[in-house]
């Protein structure tokens, strides 16, 4: 296993992270459910692979994964890093549990570490920007967190490039604790955030932490286009594809990513995933999966790299239309 720092921080982190969306027997969303017996191998097997990093939020099955990943951790719990979210809404009739308020961050806060089991939390993210509470409010209550010891280290995720900013400016201006890492969607099919978040965390020093780096599972390359989904799988489960991309595209690049795969002896999953690892604003890429031959099949990646060829080869042909004001500014960069 890779080990990178977090951002600028001297915090080492497995460049594969567990992702515990899916740890849920009752099922949340599109997640699907697996057993505790599956989550017990995955959590062993990711250890045992030298995986030191565990992602998961309060609303993952509104505290299940929380429960069940501490439990398949056991007495390994307090030797890895553990991060989890607050922001989403916990309880419909309450307009207080959800966002990101004092009250309900100090509230969040003890009920994920009673879930887990810890007296802290080593990366206490915000699950996306609050419309209805000044950052002000969410950065000093994040920095008395870190004060008094609840939360190590502290980070965003689902935030747009001008939340970045304004909200690390400000921690910088005020003292406080600073956002060290941003969770965001990114893959092969889903390259937005190279406009304005990658720039922003770049220039801030803040690690990138990849979510859905398969695109939800379309990335293995077992979905094809002119069979039915297959059975119990995550786009079988939605009414709406969640993430948002061009099918028609999506089937040809399977084709190319098969191609590039044979290269290597790999999976498509493997090369999609190696794709996402090798790029050097990311710190960690939080994979997810449903069963021990998935993992099995991801961690995979780590025994390969792409060669730059490839790497150019992908990026070229999965290059997403450059927005105003972004080829403005690519074409005066130099003057
Ligand atoms: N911050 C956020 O807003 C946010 C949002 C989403 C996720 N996340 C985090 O990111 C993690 C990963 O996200 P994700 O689960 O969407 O990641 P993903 O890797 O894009 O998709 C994972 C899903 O793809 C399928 N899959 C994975 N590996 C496979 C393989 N080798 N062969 C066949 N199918 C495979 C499984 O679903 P099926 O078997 O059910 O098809 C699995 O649950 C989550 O656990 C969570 O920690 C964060």
């Amino acid at each position: 296993m890779q080990y990178k720092n977090l951002g600028n921080t001297g915090l080492k982190v497995s460049v594969f992270c567990l992702g515990a969306m899916t740890f849920t027997e009752k099922g949340w969303r599109s997640a699907g459910t697996m057993s505790f017996s599956e989550i017990q191998k995955v959590v062993d097997y990711a250890i045992d692979m030298g995986v030191n990093f565990f992602d998961t939020a309060d609303i993952y099955a509104f505290g299940e994964s929380e429960e069940l990943l501490a439990k398949a951790l056991g007495s390994r719990k307090n030797d890895v890093i553990i991060a989890t979210k607050v922001r989403g809404v916990m309880d419909e009739n309450d307009p207080n549990a959800r966002g990101l308020s004092r009250y309900h961050i100090f509230k969040s806060v003890d009920q994920s570490l009673k879930r887990l089991g810890r007296d802290y939390i080593d990366l206490y993210q915000v699950h996306w920007w609050d419309n209805h509470t000044p950052i002000e409010e969410t950065t000093e209550a994040l920095n008395d967190l870190v004060r008094i010891g609840k939360v190590r280290y502290i980070g965003i995720s689902d935030f747009a490039g001008w939340q970045i900013t304004k909200s690390v400016m400000l921690q910088e201006i005020k003292g406080y604790s600073k956002f060290v890492s941003a969770q965001m969607y990114y893959s092969l099919l889903g390259r937005d955030i190279e406009f304005e978040v990658i720039p922003a965390c770049e220039d801030l020093g803040l690690g990138i932490l990849v979510w859905s780096p398969l695109a939800g599972g379309f990335l293995t390359g077992k979905y094809t286009k002119d069979k039915p989904y297959p059975k119990d799988s995550r786009y079988s489960r939605m009414e709406r594809p969640f993430l948002r991309f061009d099918f028609e595209k999506a089937y040809n690049l399977i084709e190319e990513l098969k191609k590039v795969a044979k290269k290597y002896n790999a999976t498509v999953s493997q090369v999609a995933l190696n794709w996402v690892r090798q790029k050097s604003f990311v710190s960690s890429v939080i994979v997810g999966v449903r069963s021990l031959e998935q993992l099995k099949d991801n961690l995979g990646a780590v025994n390969f790299e792409l060669s730059e060829e490839d790497i150019k080869y992908l990026d070229e042909i999965t290059a997403p239309e450059r927005p105003y004001p972004q080829w403005f500014l690519d074409m005066f960069a130099d003057l």
